[in-house]
């Protein structure tokens, strides 16, 4: 039997298939608009996952939708009447779209799928909790969803069992962790709902000075890690944007215009915030401990892609062992509800991968090599193909040479994170692999720093972490004996001076703060990116390499050959790799179509 689960109309759009329950194909919308985080109903995507598995619409036994729509628009209609007649403006102007779309899903659904089966909308928070515990690989576990909100809920947890999902207690809105980051996300001049994580890679610049001023007046936290927002700080629940002027005069002054200058004040922000959040959600996992008596923790919802908390969670050793949905955000909405049909609503079995059963996230579409080289063909691009050998080889001198190679392999990846499927990759023994990649490349912010990609055996002798990391969600620091100490002068650096700064072994991949957002490669889900760097490390000796998604910024990541070659020939990236196939930068003609970044982006 076949399952289809949907998430649209919020943001990251998505669809997943499930084939008797198991999960055969999932992509985002964006992948195949070009539009970053496009939230219309995922039309291609859903297509996508018919074509993969050859079937017709009408062989989809179920479509699960990821959150009900009427009790999120009683959500809406009751926070605008508990705050009535402030908020007027924000509610007319949400109110067209969902009369027009959003109550209607049902009928949407049937309209553009032409399907006349069976729609079920599981609960935003279940799709959220099912998606972290059915694909988890533990048969019980305590689960945890954190997000900024859904229906009504924006905190949950409870238990997992075999193939049921029992939920204990829930924190409501407008109280939400997702949304109090989220409103510093916007005084500190970043996109809401994408711009997190630069507040959390901005954040090892920052002292933490914020902290009393939140915990005193924005959010007040008991024991038991329960919480209470003071609204009056927030604008969200009825207004048009993240924080009001109330906050702006605490923390002095209006927030961050997009784009201008970033100061310490941001970077104090982000750390203050940042450790607020950390020491939130430990408080939350400790109580869930107390009450559920698990070992094992399995976390979904945006808030469990702060990959730098979950890495606080880890070595707070309050669990055993935790798996986390690598698709958090909404677009994991598309799995879990498909799942939450498949074994809450039809009540079927549930068995457990020893890994997990995400697949590595490789789950979307895949180009042949014999289709590759009919588009290299029929375009008169020019490209030398190689067998996999010497191709490992050749690719691993390129590396070592300080080249910026492209690597499309393989399935796409779902869920936010490129992981050896479309990724871009360079040295990370190189100090200038950070600035060459953020500038000329990602045409990005130059704090950000690079993941690393490194083989799974090798894990521990690279980081201090010891366990396997697949979704590059978990940060941990470079081991002290990788580590280089800073000297006197070094150490009185202040914001983003600290940039330049070599610290360890491997820089590219090394925040200030010594940390690592680490990806571990596992040579069973992800073969050839494994014999890469294996390759790699035969011959340079170190089993690290830098891996950044492949696109350019402000736009979504690559998914065919043509997007990857466009994005190719749109940076200063020096070689494409596509499956076997081998292009040099410079045997390629320019693109007649093409704006010319580099100039673009000059000051003047
Ligand atoms: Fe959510």
């Amino acid at each position: 039997m076949y399952i289809i689960g949907i998430s649209a109309f919020y943001h990251d759009s998505a669809a997943c298939l499930l084939q008797d329950g198991e999960i055969i194909a999932a992509a985002q919308e964006e992948r195949f608009t070009r539009i970053k985080h496009d939230h219309s109903f995922p039309i291609n995507a859903v297509n996508y996952c018919l074509n993969f598995a050859k079937i017709d619409i009408a062989e989809v036994g179920h479509i699960a939708f990821y959150d009900k729509p009427f009790l999120k628009f009683e959500r809406i209609l009751e926070t605008h009447l508990a705050f009535a007649p402030k908020g007027i403006t924000s509610f007319i102007k949400a109110l067209p779209l969902w009369i027009k779309k959003k109550l209607w899903i049902r009928e949407l659904i049937k309209d553009n799928l032409e399907y006349n089966g069976n729609i079920l909308f599981p609960e935003h928070h279940i799709s959220h909790a099912a998606s972290a515990f059915f694909p988890s690989p533990f048969k019980e576990a305590a689960f945890i969803t954190m997000d900024g909100v859904g229906e009504w809920a924006t905190t949950s947890y409870g238990i997992g069992e075999g193939n049921n999902l029992e939920l204990q207690a829930d924190i409501k809105f407008p109280h939400s962790l997702g949304l109090l980051y989220s409103a510093f996300t916007y005084y500190t001049g970043f996109r809401v709902n994408s711009g997190e994580y630069k507040v959390m890679g901005l954040a090892p610049y920052g002292n933490p000075k914020y902290k009393d001023l939140i915990y005193n007046n924005l959010i007040d936290v008991k024991d038991d890690g329960s919480y209470k927002m003071n609204m009056k700080y927030f604008d969200y629940s009825v207004g048009l944007k993240m924080t009001s002027n109330k906050f702006h005069s605490l923390f002095g002054g209006p927030p961050r215009k997009p784009e201008s200058e970033l100061t310490q004040k941001e970077m104090d922000l982000a750390r203050s915030v940042q450790e607020v959040t950390e020491e939130i959600v430990v408080k939350i996992a400790k109580n869930v401990v107390k009450e559920t008596n698990k070992k094992n923790l399995c976390l979904a919802g945006g808030v469990a892609l702060n990959c730098v908390a979950n890495g606080k969670l880890l070595r707070s050793e309050l669990f055993d062992n935790i798996w986390i949905q690598p698709a958090a955000g909404d677009a994991g909405g598309a799995v879990g509800s498909a799942l939450a049909v498949w074994h809450l609503y039809l009540k079927k079995s549930r068995s457990v991968n020893k890994n997990d059963s995400m697949k590595g996230c490789y789950l979307g579409p895949e180009f042949n090599d014999s289709f590759i080289g009919q588009f290299l063909d029929k375009n008169d691009y020019k490209y030398k193909k190689m067998n996999q050998e010497p191709l490992f080889d050749k690719v691993a001198d390129l590396i070592n040479d300080d080249k910026v190679v492209g690597w499309f392999d393989g399935r796409m990846e779902f869920g936010p994170r490129a992981l050896g499927g479309r990724t871009i990759i360079g040295d990370a023994r190189s100090s200038k692999m950070q600035k060459t990649m953020n500038l000329k490349i990602k045409y990005r912010e130059s704090f950000r720093p690079f993941a690393p990609s490194v083989l799974a055996e090798e894990i521990s002798n690279y980081f201090d972490i010891n366990t396997e990391s697949p979704y590059m969600l978990l940060v941990a620091n470079v081991k002290k004996e990788k580590q280089i100490k800073m000297s006197n002068e070094q150490s009185g650096y202040f914001g983003l001076d600290q940039l330049n700064i070599v610290r360890s072994d491997i820089p590219a991949v090394t925040h200030v703060d010594y940390s690592a957002r680490i990806q571990s490669v596992n040579s069973k889900t992800n073969p050839r990116y494994h014999q890469l760097i294996s390759r790699f490390n035969e011959k340079y000796g170190t089993a690290v390499i830098v891996n950044t998604s492949f696109n350019v910024r402000g736009e979504p990541i690559v998914c065919t050959p043509d997007d990857a070659y466009r994005c190719f020939m749109r940076t200063e990236m020096d070689y494409l790799i596509m499956g076997n196939y081998v292009l040099d930068k410079k045997d390629q003609k320019k693109l007649k179509d093409d704006t010319d970044w580099q100039k673009e982006f000059q000051l003047d």
